[in-house]
């Protein structure tokens, strides 16, 4: 059976899979894995892959950013340490086909594109959800891999990767001899040597990121000019633009408060398979409502939207709209 055509029969099966795969992936990838289920959840594609009317569409969610996986194919998982086998991974899905159940058909391409089972099973799933949201037409052809590894800046072992994750900045011997000290610090870019800005324990994750002045709204327009490269739109759990994943450090960070988990729960941003949602310090958070008191390790999804509503919708709890 064709691949596509199979897996369009299996999003049921995604929750069980993701449960059996997390013991078997690499501990530096097995919150990355959930958080990317977490930011391109199938329920979330159900509703964005064709409206109606897309301008309808994106102001009645409040959507803002990139929020189409089919505009990432071969990016939108650059933030685990596995992504450097995207292209053998990416080859195998091209030479599977669906014969098997859906756990099955992410092993058997994992041990296709001959990548460390380790990180191959989780590439392997994300490369089959992709798949399953933007279709064959979109998938396009194999990265080379000197492509991937050109932006995979994780040139360490994991075990490094996970030693450095929500590490303090520790100041070269120059700096050290002009004075500069070790500073707790929020990364959101584990790849860059300068994706990172500084903090003062028990600041708010925004307010943190406020005072990096650095141009982030050119590379993503979500992001007022000199306000920080976290998008904002409130700071007051309203808006939901401020969603984040946090690959390390969560123990740094204060303990979920009943308003934002009402509040994510609100926007959507708990509606995947896989998320620790119940957790006191869950995988993602709303970066203007939990305070760090430690250095953090985190993820900035590419979208924000206000979609916790279609739930509502289908459950018959708010009126419904065509678009
Ligand atoms: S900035 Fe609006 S919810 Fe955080």
């Amino acid at each position: 059976m064709n691949l596509f055509d199979f897996l369009e029969q299996q999003d049921d099966q995604w929750p069980a899979v993701i449960s059996q795969l997390l013991p078997r992936v690499h501990t530096v990838d097995r919150d990355a894995l959930r958080i990317w289920f977490g930011v391109w959840p199938l329920p979330w594609h159900a509703l964005a892959h064709n409206p109606a009317s897309r301008p309808q569409f994106e102001k009645y969610y409040q959507v803002n950013g990139n929020y189409r996986l089919i505009n990432q194919v071969d990016t939108s998982h650059r933030f685990l340490y596995g992504h450097r086998y995207w292209g053998p991974v990416k080859s195998a899905i091209g030479a599977a086909s669906g014969e098997q159940h859906l756990m099955a058909t992410v092993e058997q391409i994992a041990l296709a594109s001959k990548a460390p089972l380790e990180f191959g099973l989780g590439m392997a799933a994300i490369g089959l959800m992709t798949l399953r949201q933007v279709g064959w037409e979109a998938w396009g052809t194999p990265p080379d891999s000197a492509v991937t590894n050109a932006v995979t800046a994780h040139r360490h072992s994991p075990e490094a990767v996970l030693r450095a994750r929500a590490s303090d900045y520790s100041p070269s011997l120059a700096e050290r001899l002009r004075g500069k000290r070790s500073t707790p610090r929020v990364v959101c870019d584990e790849q860059a040597a300068d994706g990172w800005f500084p903090l003062i324990p028990s600041q708010h994750i925004t307010t943190a990121a406020e005072l990096d002045k650095r141009p982030h709204h050119l590379s993503d327009p979500r992001c007022y000019e000199g306000m920080g490269i976290i998008p904002v739109d409130c700071r007051s759990g309203a808006c939901g633009t401020c969603w984040v994943g946090i690959l390390g450090g969560q123990e740094n960070l204060s303990e979920i408060t009943p308003f934002e988990r009402q509040r994510m729960d609100y926007f959507g941003y708990f509606d995947a398979p896989g998320l620790d949602s119940g957790s006191s310090r869950p995988l993602l958070r709303l970066a203007c409502q939990a305070q760090a008191f430690g250095s953090v390790s985190m993820v900035i999804p590419p979208w924000n939207a206000v979609w916790g509503k279609s739930r509502r919708e289908r459950a018959g709890q708010d009126a419904t709209i065509t678009l």
